[in-house]
């Protein structure tokens, strides 16, 4: 059966985004990122909503962005990484799609994201230690929802973008 939507999943940093605009490009799909739907659909930021209301309202509103792009179909959609904490979302994208884990290591995130602002969940002192805590927290998930698993920490974007392809045929 061929999917009818790409989700990818996994840990800030492991190249969801870049990945899934180009995989949609070549597939001639559309390209959803649902941080960039959640803060539309919020007028502000992602770290303006975790600062102002907390993670458990940013935790809501992705849920409410996962059920509407997961009705639609032909998209490749990038989820922010901690979207395997509700099993709901992962219901709804399961209904109409395949679930691709980018898996990477905490020292190839750290290295990608040091540098990065975007991310309210790694403002702390001891970034490479959060990492570490919150992968080892969710590893399981992300492995266990998974149809197919790349460890990118390796590849280039566009290898993962052929293995993704490979998978698909
Ligand atoms: C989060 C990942 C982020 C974003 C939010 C929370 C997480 O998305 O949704 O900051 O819990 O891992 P990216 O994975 O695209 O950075």
């Amino acid at each position: 059966m061929r999917a009818k939507n790409i989700v990818l999943i996994g840990f800030m940093g492991s190249g969801k985004s870049s990945v899934g605009h180009k995989l949609a490009s070549l597939l001639g799909w559309r390209f959803v990122d649902t941080d960039t739907l959640i803060g539309k659909a919020a007028g502000k930021k992602i770290n303006k909503i975790f600062k102002e209301s907390g993670e458990a309202h940013f935790r809501s509103l992705e849920s409410q962005v996962v059920k509407e792009v997961a009705s639609s179909e032909n998209q490749v959609i990038a989820c922010g990484g901690g979207v395997v904490l509700r099993s709901e979302n992962i219901e709804n994208l399961k209904k109409n799609g395949l679930i691709v884990y980018l898996k990477t290591s905490p020292s190839k995130i750290y290295d990608r994201i040091k540098h990065s602002k975007k991310r309210p969940l790694l403002d702390v002192s001891d970034i490479e230690g959060r990492i570490k805590t919150l992968l080892s927290e969710r590893e399981n998930i992300y492995e266990s929802v998974a149809d197919v698993v790349i460890d990118t920490s390796d590849l280039t974007i566009d290898d993962v973008v052929e293995k993704i392809k490979l998978s698909l045929s």
